[in-house]
């Protein structure tokens, strides 16, 4: 196969605050054959996560050259034999349509029947940090009460069944009322407010009556100080990510002004990082593709299409355009 023109997204300029569009432009690019050892990949799905925000402030994302995110693609030729054409390849090098490759960088998806996309959230990253972060971080116990915000989300709407699968009461917070019907209604949550339009520290009195046992951390500012107050005994708070800190320089939180209430009920605090649950994937994935097949566990896309929509998704995570996992479908998947 002789060159091919693929298109990319590259940052030209910081963000203040939420990114907009200006911030980002689409370039092409010639992309060479293969040389011996290498592969041509043609990208089908990438990710956006709001863990990308941060760097495109404190300079780790360069201006001017292609921006980084996971990805899943096709093998379209191939000169390595580790890889056959047609093998779906998973990778960090999205926001683009086509590169080459030596391998290095390239995992094949294995699939058993569901769908390719699923491993860039259930049966992926996504997936490990909800069931690492819960299980693991915030030693989950049956029947406790878990909190979750940025319930409706990626991570947060797996938690929230995993809880309810593990038979606790859970309390979800979103940014509207069409997420607040979709966490009762599809998701089975026994609870679940808008924090844009009501108290986060009153709605947490009425959905935890008797107090959180496990708050699952997505976002920070207000809600970790409601949450915080309204502990029980021994609680835990897995800190999973701040989303609401990270337009800020140095992803600086909101003060948090209840934290007396973790030395009263011995409240403990601990962050992650989804790598640190590598060493349990197996189980993780036996156990969430079981409770797949008994209809146990959802998940819902929010799916963009094309390159040029890339940087759409990305903004999207800010203003609260996804339900479930945010994608950008870049290509058939053929
Ligand atoms: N520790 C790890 O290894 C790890 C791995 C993956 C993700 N994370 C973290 O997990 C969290 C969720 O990530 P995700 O990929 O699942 O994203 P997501 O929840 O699918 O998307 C982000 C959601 O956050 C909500 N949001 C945006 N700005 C907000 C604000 N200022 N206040 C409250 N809610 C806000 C929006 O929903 P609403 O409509 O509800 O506002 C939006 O849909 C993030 O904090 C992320 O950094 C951590």
């Amino acid at each position: 196969m002789s060159s091919l023109t693929s298109r990319e997204v590259h940052l030209i300029s910081r963000p203040e605050g939420i990114p907009v569009p200006d911030n980002f432009t689409m370039v092409e690019v010639e992309v060479p054959p293969p040389e011996k050892g290498e592969v041509l990949v043609k990208n089908i799905y990438m990710s956006v996560d709001p863990a990308m925000r941060p760097p495109m402030t404190n300079g780790q994302t360069k201006l001017n050259s292609v921006m980084g995110a996971g990805a899943i693609g096709m093998v379209l030729e191939s000169n390595n034999d580790r890889f056959e054409e047609g093998t779906h390849v998973q990778h960090r090098s999205g926001f683009r349509e086509y590169f080459v490759s030596d391998g290095s960088d390239l995992q094949v998806v294995k699939t058993q029947g569901e769908a390719v996309s699923t491993h860039l959230h259930i049966l992926g990253g996504t997936g490990l940090t909800a069931y690492g972060g819960l299980l693991v971080t915030g030693q989950l116990k049956d029947a406790e009460t878990v909190f979750v915000s940025a319930a409706a989300g990626a991570v947060g709407s797996i938690v929230g069944q995993i809880a309810k699968i593990k038979n606790c009461r859970v309390v979800g917070s979103c940014g509207s009322d069409e997420k607040v019907a979709y966490l009762l209604d599809e998701l089975g949550f026994d609870y679940a407010f808008n924090y844009k339009t009501t108290s986060i520290r009153r709605e947490l009195h009425i959905g935890c009556p008797d107090g959180i046992d496990v708050y699952f951390e997505n976002v920070g500012g207000d809600h970790l100080d409601a949450a915080v107050g309204q502990m029980r005994p021994l609680g835990r708070i897995p800190v999973c990510g701040m989303i609401s800190a990270y337009h800020s320089k140095g992803a600086r939180s909101e003060g948090v002004t209840s934290l007396a209430n973790m030395v009263y009920n011995r409240v403990t605090m601990r962050g992650f990082v989804a790598t640190e649950f590598y060493d349990i994937r197996d189980q993780f994935l036996a156990d969430m593709r079981k409770w797949m097949s008994e209809g146990k566990l959802k998940y819902t896309e929010t799916i963009l299409e094309g390159i040029e929509r890339a940087p759409d998704a990305l903004i999207g995570l800010f203003t609260g355009l996804n339900t479930g996992k945010m994608l950008v479908r870049l290509a058939d998947d053929v």
